[in-house]
């Protein structure tokens, strides 16, 4: 699968790094508080599991499934909640965990939803922003690294639902797109 790359964006011990220190800075900021993470299917599944590792106060998490996009490599702005969250959230700190934020227009609507049930606090944490995609007024709080205007995948991160279990993120080579 490693022939399908380009190139290698990220290496997996960067991307460890990346977890640490965005750990450390929620650690910070949530010190004795009870935290709640939510993690945005699927993509967020294997950051989500290596970054709560390094966030040092208590967690709960819980999932939302929401779809933006329809197999291709374009956004197409329409946001459909596939899976809501477990539990109510009212009154409760939220850091939403995501693997990219790109147009902003997933993260718009979640956070709009989630805003609504009257949580004490929401953030947004990201390993991936391409900022220059950015069409919602919206911005992540704890952003792991700034990426350009590539499509990537690996770590979470997909093409057709494939490449999400590569422990390193990298882009694709052109033929792959024209399978
Ligand atoms: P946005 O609504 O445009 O910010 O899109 C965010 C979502 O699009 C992410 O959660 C990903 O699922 C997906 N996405 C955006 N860019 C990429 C990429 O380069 N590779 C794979 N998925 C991406
Ligand atoms: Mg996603």
């Amino acid at each position: 699968m490693k022939n399908d790359l380009q190139e290698i964006l990220l290496t997996e011990a960067e991307i460890q790094t990346l977890c640490q220190e965005l750990g450390r800075e929620i650690t910070e900021a949530y010190r004795g508080k009870d935290l709640v993470c939510v993690g945005i299917l699927k993509g967020s599944v294997m950051f989500m599991a290596d970054l709560i590792k390094h966030i040092d106060t208590h967690v709960t998490i819980d999932f939302m499934d929401v779809s933006s996009y329809h197999g291709g490599t374009e956004s197409t702005g329409e946001v459909q909640i596939l899976k809501d969250l477990g539990a109510s959230i009212e009154g409760k700190d939220i850091l939403i965990i995501e693997d990219i934020l790109e147009t902003g227009t997933t993260l718009k609507s979640i956070t709009e939803l989630l805003q609504a049930r009257r949580v004490n606090s929401l953030e947004i944490v990201t390993l991936l922003d391409k900022s220059n995609r950015r069409k919602a007024d919206i911005e992540a709080k704890y952003v792991g690294k700034k990426i350009p205007d590539d499509f990537v995948v690996g770590y979470g991160l997909d093409y057709n639902e494939n490449y999400r279990n590569l422990p390193y993120i990298g882009t694709l080579k052109e033929e792959i797109y024209n399978k």
